[in-house]
């Protein structure tokens, strides 16, 4: 007999990309972290740590830390609510929106932890597919009559972006609260912050997992007018970022150059990989993420994700509608880079 709830009980777990041990010798373009390292500030500050701060309870609103965030992003302190990752924000908002007979509304293929999440609460799913070319479904996302709507911009996993004049229509037309899953934005030449000055029911979501390299600390930022953040406050854990992510997340945000010299170079890399791939016959999705779409010649994804796997290249497959003739690949340094397109054309051949 289980306990379970029923919803819980028939829930199909999140399945994070595979993570192999770091001493592993494998290629690993297949969970979008940063292929550089992360700031030397950084590093300084937790060779650093003092035993103390670790005795002692961390400041449960992260107030140094969101300040700081705060100034990036142009809004006032109160703004801004840190998190234990953007994953953190994510459930929270699920868990303060939506319950049963409630709706949660996302364009697919996306971040598939949105209808996780959404399950978890018994809430209803309006899942609307993107067209071929990941155009926003504006008007069906708005005629879903969702409570929440996500849009993850870049997409994960499409890499595109969201337009500024779709996002704000949907802001003035939906009767819900919409999330910017902002993850990727550090590659983008886009972002939807100045949203949140013009729309109360505009959440942003920011992280250093991506940009910043960070994915190990788990930090994230989501950026609202306060009546919003406030329903959020009430229901997150008293200490939900921890003594380490407050002192290094302000050292990692404040070595803007070192994160957007990295940026620089993967953005550079990205053209590279997209061109050396169109050159194999892929057809590749224009990214604006650390990351690319590609549909390798005759949609042969599957066999071709099993070949590069076997030859220590790991890159991301769903055997799903929509996915299963694509390969998620994440950009990596120029040395991986050239590796990959060296093994592919082999495998190809
Ligand atoms: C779209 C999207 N949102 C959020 C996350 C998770 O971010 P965090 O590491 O801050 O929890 C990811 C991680 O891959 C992602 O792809």
């Amino acid at each position: 007999m289980s306990y379970l709830r029923k919803n819980i009980e028939r829930l199909e777990a999140y399945m994070p990309g595979e993570q192999p041990p770091p001493e592993a010798k494998v290629i690993k373009l297949n969970t979008n972290e940063n292929c550089y390292p992360p700031s030397p500030k950084v590093l300084r500050v937790l060779k650093g740590f003092r035993g103390e701060l670790l005795r002692r309870y961390p400041d449960p609103m992260s107030k140094a830390l969101c300040a700081k965030a705060a100034k990036l992003y142009g809004v006032p302190a109160d703004w801004v609510l840190a998190g234990n990752g953007s994953d953190e924000h994510l459930a929270l908002i699920v868990r303060a929106y939506l319950e049963p007979g409630r709706k949660a509304a996302y364009p697919v293929p996306t971040y598939a932890l949105y209808r996780t999440l959404a399950r978890m609460q018994d809430a209803g799913l309006a899942e609307i597919l993107f067209d071929e070319d990941y155009h926003l479904p504006v008007e069906g996302l708005i005629r879903s009559g969702a409570v929440v709507t996500f849009i993850c911009s870049p997409n994960n996993p499409s890499a595109t972006v969201a337009p500024a004049k779709d996002l704000a229509r949907l802001a003035s037309r939906l009767k819900g609260i919409l999330v910017v899953d902002e993850a990727y934005t550090d590659f983008a030449d886009e972002n939807a912050m100045s949203l949140v000055r013009r729309f109360k029911n505009v959440i942003v979501l920011r992280t250093v997992s991506k940009g910043y390299s960070l994915a190990g600390l788990r930090l994230g930022f989501a950026i609202a007018q306060p009546d919003t953040l406030e329903g959020l406050i009430k229901i997150k854990d008293s200490y939900n970022v921890d003594a380490v992510a407050n002192r290094v997340g302000i050292a990692a945000l404040s070595d803007q150059a070192w994160k957007d010299k990295n940026a620089g170079k993967i953005v550079k890399s990205r053209a590279k990989l997209t061109k050396n791939l169109g050159r194999l016959g892929f057809r590749v999705w224009p990214s604006q993420a650390n990351f690319i779409l590609a549909r390798p010649p005759g949609g042969r994804a599957q066999s071709l994700y099993r070949a590069l796997k076997k030859r220590g290249i790991l890159v991301r497959y769903w055997n799903q509608p929509r996915l299963d003739d694509k390969l998620r690949i994440t950009v990596g340094t120029e040395e991986e880079n050239r590796a990959l397109i060296a093994v592919m054309k082999e495998i190809l051949r």
